[in-house]
């Protein structure tokens, strides 16, 4: 028995090394070491086989099993290093690569990172609303009564259930009373809509950011230096602000800030945001919808500010036409 074990692994290792594929050799493995096996009917013999000659046959077998099963995979690694190497057939892989192109950050979107970066040193943590408004966050709450032209169907995208797409961020400001109690210090940016005739400098949607500081004491001065420290941040240590009276249903007083940088062509004057001091009626209606007076504005004052990005990234990155923001191009994008 031990030399038919001997002749079949000499003639199994000679098949192995002969077989030309995958298949092959999976062929082979069933017809050597498989239920039926010609190796798996010897062992099945050693039960014959006497007390003494047992563990020498034994010994023979295993080794052949062991040494058969290494053949078998030494000669799959090498059928499969082959197959590779055929696909490669025919290519210069020492040729230099087609590349890809890296893409970026969407010029809106790089002036809000270095905005919400500037606020958050000092303190702003970021605040979300919805796009989709009901009229008394958008306005109501806001102190902007029925008749306000800002309220108009003609300016206004409403949905059938007389919510509407927001005209502003300011929005956010009763999102976030409505939940929170002073101090309150956020910024909030987002999208805005308004039923604009789109053009070069007008789009139905654009970016407006929002801010809102409630605490005690908190008074015009803090306004001032928040907005002028940000913009100076932003655009320069070279920046000029003019702070005109306005009005603002939401602020009281309201004024409209006016800046002067080289960084945003220097020479004219900028009309930049809105802002003022939250009138104390949106304290009361807030108060009002939380059934508290977490709000008391005996007690709180607050400073709020808005402004839009889309014209400011225009002036930054020198883009003509503010459709160009969204019509997706990926040659105008690859710029930025
Ligand atoms: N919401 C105003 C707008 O869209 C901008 C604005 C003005 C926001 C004054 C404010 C503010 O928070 O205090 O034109």
């Amino acid at each position: 028995m031990e030399a038919q074990i001997q002749s079949l692994a000499i003639q199994a290792l000679a098949e192995i090394a002969a077989c030309a594929d995958e298949s092959q050799l999976e062929a082979l493995r069933v017809r050597l070491l498989g239920k039926g096996g010609e190796l798996t009917a010897l062992s099945d013999r050693m039960r014959e086989l006497s007390k003494e000659d047992k563990p020498r046959i034994g010994k023979v077998l295993n080794e052949t099993r062991a040494s058969v099963n290494a053949a078998m995979e030494a000669r799959n690694a090498a059928l499969t290093v082959a197959q590779e190497a055929r696909a490669f057939e025919g290519v210069d892989v020492s040729l230099p690569s087609t590349g890809f192109s890296q893409g970026a950050l969407h010029p809106i979107t790089q002036l809000m990172d270095r905005a919400v970066q500037i606020f958050r040193r000092m303190g702003f943590a970021l605040a979300d609303g919805p796009d989709i408004e009901t009229e008394w966050h958008c306005f109501d709450a806001l102190n902007t009564p029925a008749d306000h032209p800002a309220r108009n169907e003609a300016d206004t995208f409403y949905m059938p259930d007389g919510r509407l797409l927001r005209t502003h961020t300011s929005s956010i400001q009763i999102r976030t009373l409505e939940h929170m109690a002073p101090p309150v210090r956020i910024i909030a940016p987002g999208a805005a809509y308004r039923r604009d005739e789109v053009d070069a400098t007008h789009l139905a949607q654009f970016t407006q950011m929002e801010g809102l500081y409630v605490d005690e004491d908190v008074t015009l001065g803090d306004l001032r230096g928040t907005l002028e420290f940000f913009f100076r941040e932003l655009f320069g240590e070279d920046a000029e602000f003019r702070f005109r009276p306005h009005f603002f249903p939401f602020t009281e007083p309201s004024f409209e800030v006016d800046i002067k940088a080289a960084a945003l062509g220097g020479g004219r004057w900028l009309e930049i945001a809105g802002c003022g001091m939250v009138d104390p009626a949106v304290f009361e209606a807030v108060n009002l919808r939380r059934g508290d007076s977490a709000l008391d504005p005996e007690r709180y004052t607050g400073f709020a500010f808005g402004f839009g990005l889309d014209r400011l990234a225009m002036i930054m990155s020198q883009v003509p036409d503010i459709r160009l923001f969204t019509d997706g191009d990926q040659r105008f994008l690859s710029q930025f």
